[in-house]
């Protein structure tokens, strides 16, 4: 396994429709292996491929709590096949929009159909955070972050804000 960099906003390399897998062999196991070391080390609960530069539909999410066991949940060409009418507010971060949070309505529940680590088709059925957190990477494969659910007058704040930080952390 390795820790992968993840990309920050804005990059194109965000932006990209991801492919699907077509097959979840020892390559795509090696990237979920990577996605969700990296993700760890971050103290993340969630990552999607093209965050660390791959365009093919894979995400990583675990949202246990720092004194749970993990509960790793790899998914490949991950799908919401349904959603509650019901909506939740609840406020997001990104590991690619670092320092910046911010509310998103999102359904409440919703069910993924997905391809396992060993390749099986499986369904889940998604409440509280680990539905808010595969809605979001899912989002991700597709190019949509979450600010992208925000006003227009925030989002260019946020991603104003990260040019900056992103030019002061450049070798002069
Ligand atoms: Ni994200």
């Amino acid at each position: 396994m390795a820790i992968r960099e993840i990309i920050v906003a804005p990059d194109p390399r965000l932006k990209i429709t991801a492919k699907p897998v077509a097959k979840v062999d020892g390559e795509v196991r090696r990237l979920m292996d990577d996605m969700l070391e990296t993700m760890y080390r971050a103290h993340g609960i969630g990552l999607a491929a093209p965050q660390i530069g791959s365009d093919l539909r894979v995400v990583v999410c675990d949202v246990a709590r720092a004194n749970e066991e993990a509960q790793p949940i790899h998914l490949a060409n991950p799908e919401v096949v349904w959603a509650s009418g019901e909506l939740l507010l609840r406020e997001e971060g990104c590991l690619s929009v670092p320092e910046h949070y911010a509310e998103v309505e999102r359904p409440a529940e919703v069910k993924i159909r997905y391809l396992d680590r060993e390749g099986k088709e499986r369904e889940l059925h998604a409440t509280g955070l680990l539905s808010v957190c595969l809605q979001h990477e899912i989002e991700h494969l597709d190019g949509t972050l979450f600010i992208d659910h925000l006003s227009r007058v925030k989002r260019d704040i946020i991603l104003r804000k990260l040019k900056k930080t992103q030019r002061l952390a450049e070798p002069a």
